[in-house]
């Protein structure tokens, strides 16, 4: 497996790779192929492949521009909200190496800076945001450079300190629409408030945020950004309640897990014991949450598109996560260590 210049440097800050990034081949546009495919439709739009990189890495415009130009034909805008939102100090993202594959219980795993393949990561941001006068150009931006059978997804969310959460999440979609992003998705797999540690396992809640944002924006397809259910039950509940009403979702986010340095002390800071972790050893549960969605949209009868996210790095990947039952498949930690990885399933093919 290549391992080439990550496009985002973990060993500076998040506002330094958003004013200097992206970085190593996504900076270089000439050294980018076209390779031709045979295009397919996702949602409302045409696609050249239904390949591409989930919220996070792509921090602005520019990250976009070079993730176009390397053939990464759906490309998610990282999350944004309504209000500037701080980033986490450093470090924001460390190379962890559970034993196999990481469990959905919270496992503690080494953190450092050794980025060996294959790679999984911690990554942890706290989701942070510049405010609406910044990224709703920055956004229309990146929305008019996506070429021929490309598109752009806003990724928004609702911050929990800005009234009731599902007006403001309704509020980010406006804000997001305005941009023309023809695809909207709604990050879920956060923190909540209520009795469930993330809010796409509070069903009630993400019922009252799908009604609200379809109000405020009835007229783009919408993807909700899901978490790993380790239950069926949820997953059903959540279909029952919500399926039929939205377009998309897309699964999964990162796994919690305790990163701890080789002294065993939180690598994140005392004030940071958990994080998320992504890449590799997560591919089980990106593979797992995507087929029992795929088996329950057949049982239910129900029309979304599957959005297959976790571990993907190569092209075998990419066709095991369509083999399961995804409509698109994306890329985060993957793609930020092999920027020519959307180049390498299109040959594939
Ligand atoms: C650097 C980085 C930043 C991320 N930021 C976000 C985010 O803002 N919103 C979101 O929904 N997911 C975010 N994610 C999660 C990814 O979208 C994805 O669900 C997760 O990394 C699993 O994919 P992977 O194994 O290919 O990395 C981020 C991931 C990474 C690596």
């Amino acid at each position: 497996m290549k391992s080439l210049t990550p496009f985002y440097d973990p060993s500076i800050s998040y506002e330094d790779n958003y004013a200097q990034g992206p970085f190593g081949l996504f900076k270089q546009l000439d050294k980018a192929q076209q390779v031709p495919t045979k295009s397919s439709k996702f949602l409302n739009v045409e696609v050249n492949l239904p390949f591409g990189q989930p919220a996070g890495p792509l921090l602005n415009a520019n990250y976009i521009k070079a993730a176009f130009a390397y053939g990464f034909d759906l490309c998610v805008y990282k999350t944004v909200r309504t209000k500037l939102h701080k980033c986490h100090p450093l470090p924001n993202v460390l190379s962890v190496h559970p034993n196999d594959k990481l469990s959905s219980n919270l496992d503690t795993v080494l953190a450092d800076t050794n980025y060996n393949q294959p790679l999984s990561i911690t990554n942890s941001f706290g989701v942070p945001s510049f405010s609406p006068d910044v990224w709703q150009p920055d956004m229309a931006d990146a929305v008019k450079s996506a070429g021929h059978g490309q598109c752009v997804i806003g990724s928004f969310q609702g911050t929990q300190s800005n009234g009731e959460i599902e007006n403001d999440y309704a509020l980010a979609a406006k804000l997001v629409k305005e941009t023309n992003a023809p695809i909207l998705e709604a990050n879920l797999s956060c923190p909540n408030e209520g009795a469930s540690k993330l809010l796409c396992f509070d069903i009630d809640k993400v019922e009252r945020i799908v009604n609200a944002i379809k109000t405020a924006v009835p007229d783009r397809p919408l993807i909700l950004k899901l978490a790993y259910f380790p239950d069926d039950e949820r997953i059903v509940s959540l279909l029952t309640r919500v399926g039929s009403i939205i377009d998309g979702l897309s699964a999964i986010n990162t796994l919690s897990a305790k990163p701890v340095d080789a002294k065993g002390n939180p690598a994140l800071g005392e004030n940071r014991k958990e994080g998320g972790v992504c890449g590799d050893a997560i591919r089980w549960a990106g593979l797992d949450m995507v087929s029992r969605l795929a088996k329950y949209r057949k049982q239910m009868d129900l029309k979304f598109a599957i959005v297959g996210v976790g571990g993907v790095s190569s092209s075998e990947h990419y066709h095991q996560f369509i083999k399961n039952g995804a409509d698109a498949v994306m890329s985060a930690t993957g793609a930020m260590w092999n920027p020519l990885l959307a180049i390498e399933i299109k040959k594939s093919l």
